[in-house]
């Protein structure tokens, strides 16, 4: 089991764009299961590459809708390599956090549902529809593939304050 560290705010990495994935081969099989296992250990459910310091546009997620009595049961990991939304509708407001950004949650809109188009591990290309807490989490990992965070949606003067609050934590931490 590998488990990676996670890059925290205001690590500059964070803003990076991450780059199309070319290549389907084996250290990509386990870069994808070192974010799953990562994601476990840190009690999240969702991961992109760029917050373990790999700039690949590939998202790890797993909203726990499997069918069990556990935790661990209910897990119902995916991989999305190169993930775009090809459309979306409605908006839903819900409370996100982010491996990335300790100590810190917000309510954030999203698109209530997603059409996501990806490639799997194998590069082989799907469409999926998406609603409810998937649909969320995949576009709040999207952007990270882009360089942006959650807090990144709120409105300036509260995104300043927060960025400088959370910027003084990670200093004296
Ligand atoms: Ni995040």
């Amino acid at each position: 089991m590998t488990v990676l560290q996670v890059l925290k705010f205001p690590n500059p990495v964070l803003k990076r764009k991450s780059a199309l994935v070319t290549q389907f081969d084996a250290a990509l099989r386990e870069l994808a299961e070192a974010m799953l296992e990562t994601m476990y250990v840190e009690g999240g459910i969702g991961l992109a590459a760029v917050q373990v310091g790999q700039l690949k546009r590939m998202i790890v997620v797993d909203a726990r809708d499997g069918v069990g009595e556990d935790e661990a049961e209910r897990r119902n990991p995916y991989f999305y390599v190169n993930p775009l939304i090809l459309e979306s509708e409605g908006e839903t407001v819900s409370e996100e956090g982010c491996l990335s950004v300790v100590e810190f949650t917000a309510d954030i809109t999203r698109a209530e549902k997603v059409l996501l188009e990806y490639e799997d591990l194998a590069g082989e290309t799907h469409q999926e529809a998406l609603e409810g807490i998937k649909a969320i989490c995949v576009q709040h990992e999207i952007d990270h593939t882009k360089g942006k965070l959650f807090i990144d949606h709120l409105p300036l003067i509260k995104r300043q304050m927060v960025k400088k609050r959370l910027a003084k934590l990670a200093r004296s931490a």
